[in-house]
């Protein structure tokens, strides 16, 4: 049997900045995992789901407003970890709001738990909703989801 996968849904993880270091980042907050493995895990649910997913990693706030604007015609869904730019950028909201493709919001940390500047999140408004707390489980509980609400 020949599976078209051009049918499927795809959807773009984007990782914010610093989250390359995973693993190696204050692992009392973040775990040990590093970003590969988070990776080879949400492609595996990704292969369960039977969904195509792109993942990127980037430090610079632009490159992740302009994936964002990519994702028009490509992806039907995004999530998101946007690092710390999840507290400072309206610029990567206003990107998800200009391409008006459903947005789910995850934290590895709980940041209700964390600093008081943490608590106050740009995507959160603008996100179908927002996992945070679970370590690489709000990655996965994250995707599902997405793909339960883009099957809708
Ligand atoms: C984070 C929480 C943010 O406050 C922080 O700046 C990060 C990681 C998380 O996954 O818990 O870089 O998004």
């Amino acid at each position: 049997m020949v599976i078209d996968n051009s049918k499927r849904i795809s959807i773009l993880i984007l990782h914010g900045p610093n989250l390359n270091l995973l693993g190696k980042r204050e692992s009392k907050i973040y775990g040990s995992i590093s970003l590969k493995e988070v990776n080879i895990l949400l492609n595996k649910k990704a292969l369960a789901l039977r969904i195509r997913i792109s993942i990127v990693q980037s430090n610079h706030e632009g490159t992740i407003v302009e994936l964002i604007h990519q994702s028009l015609g490509q992806h039907q869904g995004i999530l998101i970890n946007a690092g710390a730019y999840t507290h400072t950028s309206l610029a990567i909201a206003d990107a998800c709001l200009a391409v008006e493709i459903p947005v789910v919001e995850v934290h590895l940390s709980n940041i209700y738990k964390r600093e008081h500047i943490r608590h106050y999140s740009h995507i959160a408004p603008i996100s179908i909703g927002q996992i945070t707390g679970f370590g690489v489980n709000s990655y996965l509980l994250g995707l599902e989801a997405l793909y339960d609400y883009l099957c809708q």
